[in-house]
């Protein structure tokens, strides 16, 4: 079968087809023929020989798919060869076929079509892993997203916002506020012209968020243990802004506040499968209901994924870019 890899590490330009072997299901697994894929960052920061995939994944880049089961390994129950399916993977997404630990599968959401579930798994799994599993965010209580008009973001305002918390989310352009407060954030805030941190007291009367989903890592530390409420939680789950940064321990007990960082993709597979299942359980049924949305920014040929990694390299893309195979099994 054909599969996209990274040939060196360098740019968009090293990613090329190759081909590989069939992959067969071991018993547990199945195989998903796949109808598509979506461009992640740590895709790129695999592409560029700076996130190595875990042992035993797949060098094929590709951390989710959508596309249909074409065969089960042993003892694999409740799916069929032909069920429409989207699931997250440690690697491999980008080919034709690619093989899934049965409790890394979900079906396709109610009312969605099988190459747009391709946007999902990722956002889902990782939102409702930290927000809800981790951080334990109640309706009522504020979440702080940054980057809210990116993958994550999209997901994260919606999913908050249909829980009946209130939102801040942050962005850097007019539009992507816009994205931001249309998809359910009370408040969108330009961390290119605002503090942060002012406008999450201004909004919460003082108190500060009780969770922050960040993606900025280093950078944003300080302000965020800042701008978190009395026992805050603070997930830090990308570090767009570095990894290593002082930490004023002081400011943090006195808020008995909590930070925590996470990673999905080196998680072990029976905890991903347990996500998995909440997922299945507490997030499709807001998407089969339209409450949560995914949001394709743009859809490119596999054989475009260059094109694709550099739309999201320079910062342009609101919500998921996929990269799609076919749109019919077989
Ligand atoms: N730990 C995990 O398990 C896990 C899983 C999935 C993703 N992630 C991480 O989560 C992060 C988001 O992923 P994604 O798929 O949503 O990527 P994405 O679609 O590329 O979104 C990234 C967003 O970051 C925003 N941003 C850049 N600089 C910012 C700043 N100074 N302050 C606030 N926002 C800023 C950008 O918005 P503007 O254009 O408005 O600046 C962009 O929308 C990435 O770092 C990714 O690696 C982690």
């Amino acid at each position: 079968m054909r599969a996209i890899v990274a040939s060196e590490p360098g740019g968009p330009e090293v990613l090329t087809f190759t081909d590989r072997p069939e992959p067969e299901p071991a018993a547990g697994e199945v195989v998903v023929e796949v109808a598509a894929t979506a461009v992640n960052r740590a895709d790129l920061l695999q592409r560029r020989g700076l996130y190595p995939p875990p042992p035993g994944a797949s060098d094929i880049l590709g951390l989710e798919c959508s596309g249909w089961v074409s065969a089960l390994g042993e003892g694999v129950d409740g799916w069929q060869v032909g069920d429409p399916v989207c699931a997250l993977l440690s690697g491999g997404g980008y080919a034709e076929r690619v093989n899934v630990p049965a409790g890394q599968l979900m079906p396709v959401p109610d009312g969605l079509d099988v190459q747009t579930a391709a946007a999902l798994p990722e956002v889902a799994c990782t939102v409702w892993s930290n927000v809800a599993m981790v951080a334990h965010l109640q309706p009522l209580e504020t979440l702080l997203v940054h980057g809210g008009a990116g993958g994550i973001g999209t997901f994260a305002v919606q999913l908050a916002h249909a829980l009946g918390s209130t939102v801040i989310a942050t962005a850097g352009s007019a539009e992507k506020l816009a994205v931001c407060r249309r998809l359910g954030a009370d408040v969108a805030v330009n961390y290119r012209e605002q503090d942060f941190v002012e406008e999450v007291r201004a909004a919460t009367d003082g108190r500060g968020a009780d969770v922050i989903l960040d993606n900025m890592g280093a950078a944003y530390l300080g302000r965020n243990v800042d701008a978190l409420a009395a026992e805050g939680r603070l997930v830090v789950i990308g570090m767009q802004g570095g990894s290593k940064a002082e930490l004023d321990l002081g400011r943090l007990l006195a808020k008995r506040g909590a930070v925590i960082a996470t990673a999905l993709r080196s998680r072990p597979t029976d905890q991903k499968a347990a996500i998995c299942a909440a997922v299945r359980e507490r997030v499709w049924p807001l998407v089969a209901a339209g409450e949560v949305e995914p949001i394709v920014h743009a859809r490119y040929p596999l054989s475009e994924a260059a094109a694709a990694h550099a739309e999201v390299e320079a910062g342009r893309s609101i919500g998921k870019v996929l990269l799609t195979l076919r749109s019919g099994p077989g």
